[in-house]
């Protein structure tokens, strides 16, 4: 019950947090199709080469159901925030070292904050 509500705290401060004037949720739709080929995000979604990322923020990597995680992803300890999944897009290969996501990555911020602030809404 208290992780519950811990839980349900540290969703909303995380949603507080993004100021929506700052991102393009329709750009981060379109920048979603780099992900979309190993990814769904609606609740029950499928898992394909990648997990359903369905309730990722707040989670802890490696926890989705019914997908085969590396142990470097389950061992991170990482928590998904919009700050870690800013570093985990940005690169990667260098924010969890031995992951299996073969994506390069997203040089560009603004691509990576819509993009999040897409994720934000369609993963809830
Ligand atoms: C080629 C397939 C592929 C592409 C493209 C891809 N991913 Fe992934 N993704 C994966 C795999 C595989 C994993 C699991 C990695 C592991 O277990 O080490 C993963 C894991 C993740 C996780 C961690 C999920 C969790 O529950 O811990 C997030 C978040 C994520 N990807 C977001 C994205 C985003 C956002 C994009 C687009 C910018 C993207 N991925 C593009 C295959 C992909």
């Amino acid at each position: 019950m208290r992780s519950a509500v811990a839980t349900a705290i540290a969703v909303a401060a995380l949603l507080a947090a993004a100021p929506a004037a700052a991102q393009d949720v329709a750009k981060g739709e379109k920048a979603f199709a780099k992900c979309r080929a190993c990814h769904t995000l609606e609740k029950g979604g499928a898992n394909r080469v990648g997990p359903n990322l369905h309730g990722m923020f707040g989670r802890t990597a490696g926890q989705a159901e019914g997908f085969k995680f590396s142990d470097a992803m389950k061992n991170s300890g990482v928590v998904w925030t919009p700050e870690t999944v800013d570093q985990y897009i940005t690169r990667p290969r260098d924010f969890i070292k031995g992951n299996r996501m073969a994506f390069a990555g997203i040089a560009n911020e603004q691509e990576r904050k819509d993009l999040i602030a897409y994720l934000q809404q369609a993963t809830q």
